[in-house]
């Protein structure tokens, strides 16, 4: 591609996605630079301006811009001092930085929490299923699962919600239960915890609620060692049903 055309691509990209998903476009960002924002914050001393921070962050043109847009709205001061949180949340900070919208009177039920199988085996493919209803728009928002091992150990995952308008929404995830140094997959009784929130699930910052949150139970025994090698492929997988708008967004916060 010539310079000019890939520029224009680039900039007629960045256009669209900022106006059709630059809050989405947004929590990526921070989710993903949010490791190389601080060393930069850390190892740079005085950032005079979001331009001097945000060339520094690697990801090229949709970065530099999605940075300088939140960046600037806030100015660099505040921007820094966001990301430098204790308990930085990507949602939260693309709100302060106005890229997304918050809703104080967003409202959701949860009508279907499930998992397939109920009794399943060690290494096996576990598929949750999740039916929710939004009756007031969720601005900037998670569905998100997490689940409990008997020992008490947990993981989870979570897609974020943008602008979702009432109706009726389903979301699967799948996660195969391979034992890894994370999560070892012991026989017993697990939990399944699923929550639709306005904000990140659990993020102790504003504009953050619970909607709505359901629980099931299944069970894991083991299965033959034949099948217990093999590395880690544990760490969950979404994919969007019907109109659900997910990109991943980080594990939620509960
Ligand atoms: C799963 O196992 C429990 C007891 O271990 C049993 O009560 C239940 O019926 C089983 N469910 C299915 C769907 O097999
Ligand atoms: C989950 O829902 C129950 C009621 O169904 C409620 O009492 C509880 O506070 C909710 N949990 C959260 C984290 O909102």
């Amino acid at each position: 591609m010539n310079k000019l055309f890939s520029l224009i691509f680039v900039l007629f990209f960045v256009n669209a996605a900022v106006s059709f998903d630059s809050c989405g476009v947004c929590v990526d960002f921070v989710d993903n630079s949010l490791n190389d924002l601080l060393n930069i914050i850390l190892n740079s001393g005085v950032l005079g301006t979001c331009n001097a921070l945000c060339s520094k962050v690697p990801g090229g043109q949709i970065v530099d811009t999605i940075c300088n847009l939140a960046c600037d709205a806030v100015g660099v001061d505040e921007f820094v001092k966001l990301i430098s949180d204790v308990d930085p949340d990507p949602i939260y900070i693309c709100e302060e930085c106005k890229v997304c919208k918050t809703n104080n009177n967003a409202a959701a039920t949860l009508e279907l929490v499930q998992i397939n199988p109920v009794n399943g085996t060690v290494g096996g493919t576990f598929t949750i299923s999740i039916a929710y209803t939004v009756t007031n728009t969720i601005a900037t928002g998670q569905l998100a699962f997490n689940i409990i091992d008997p020992t008490g150990n947990g993981f989870g995952d979570a897609v974020l919600l943008v602008q979702q308008t009432p109706e009726q929404y389903t979301q699967q995830f799948q996660f195969q239960a391979t034992p890894s140094e994370q999560e070892a997959f012991p026989n017993g009784l697990y939990t399944l915890q699923a929550a639709v929130c306005e904000g990140s699930c659990g993020s102790p910052h504003p504009y953050t609620y619970t909607l709505a949150n359901g629980t099931t139970t299944f069970t894991i025994s083991g299965s033959d060692s034949s099948s217990m090698s093999g590395s880690f492929t544990g760490s969950s997988q979404s994919s969007a049903t019907g109109a659900a708008s997910g990109s991943g967004s980080g594990a939620a916060l509960f």
